[in-house]
């Protein structure tokens, strides 16, 4: 029996403008994915997609326990991490050998194969390696981690990411003189965000300037824009959406003393709250119960 743990990710800056090789910030969150592999005669099929294929992709059949503590198709990567925790399970109890390289970049193929053909490779990275991640283009660099105190705000409306990314991919066709600036600004606030990690202020503004720029190409949703607004009103430094959009989730940066008020504030408009902070690990192995 092997039981490993993957962290789920939040995008702090620049998400939809890394589709376009534009600057991107991500950061793992405590919240994880337990899964445990167990060597068995039969397979039971299992009822994740995700599972399902990445024992098809390892060649080993075996059974599989799953604990989250990450809303599903929230935005936080949780069928990334599932699926990098559930690799480096079946590589250990099977002692199958693949480096964390080969199954990190295997996570983004069982991704792609099961969401045909599009997935961010951002989330099982950040998912393998944990911390912070500076996307740019097909780089990824670990930044250094930073202390970030943050509130999630999950709108528990449905989203759909290619939808999300499919709607900028048109509106940057239909209206490049309007998009491409906004992508743009959306560069130049994450590069602008890398100065000032250790001031929490500026920060906060430039994640409203953020979100304020994601709205405007059009990824808004009115409960995300709720609880936002929500936020901000009960301290928080500054707060954005998370991700693609269109629903999903938020976050809001808080100092340490604000964080319950805006957990409090963000519950009172019919969403889930998440008090959380960065995960300088990535996939680990867990002691087996
Ligand atoms: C989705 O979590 C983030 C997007 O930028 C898509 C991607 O990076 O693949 C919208």
């Amino acid at each position: 029996m092997a039981t490993w743990s993957a962290p789920g990710k939040i995008f702090l800056f620049g998400e939809h403008a890394v589709v376009y090789g534009k600057p991107g910030i991500a950061m793992a969150i405590k919240p994880r994915v337990m899964v445990t592999v167990r060597k068995a005669k039969r397979q039971k099929k299992p009822n994740s997609s995700y599972i399902a294929e990445c024992f098809r992709q390892m060649g080993v059949s075996g059974s599989v326990y799953v604990r989250s503590q990450l809303p599903s198709s929230s935005g936080l990567g949780s069928s990334a991490a599932v699926t990098v925790a559930t690799l480096f399970a079946i590589n250990d109890e099977f002692d199958i050998g693949k480096s964390p390289e080969e199954l990190s970049s295997l996570a983004h193929i069982v991704e792609k194969n099961v969401q045909k053909g599009r997935a961010s490779a951002t989330d099982t990275y950040v998912s393998t390696v944990g911390g912070m991640v500076l996307i740019t283009g097909n780089t990824k660099r670990r930044l250094p981690p930073q202390p970030i105190q943050l509130v999630i705000g999950n709108s528990l409306t449905h989203h759909n990411t290619s939808e999300m990314v499919g709607k900028v991919a048109e509106l940057k066709r239909t209206r490049p003189q309007i998009a491409d600036p906004i992508i743009d600004a959306i560069a130049a606030v994450t590069r602008c965000s890398m100065h000032h990690f250790n001031n929490p202020r500026e920060l906060g503004n430039l994640m409203n300037m953020n979100h304020a720029l994601l709205d405007a190409l059009g990824v808004g949703h009115p409960q995300i824009s709720r609880l936002v607004l929500a936020a901000r009103a009960a301290g928080a430094l500054g707060a954005k959406v998370t991700g693609a959009g269109g629903g999903g989730c938020m976050f809001a940066l808080c100092s340490k003393s604000a964080k319950t008020r805006v957990a409090g504030a963000i519950e009172a408009c019919d969403a889930r709250a998440i008090i959380t902070t960065i995960d300088t690990q990535g996939v680990r192995k867990e002691k087996d119960e």
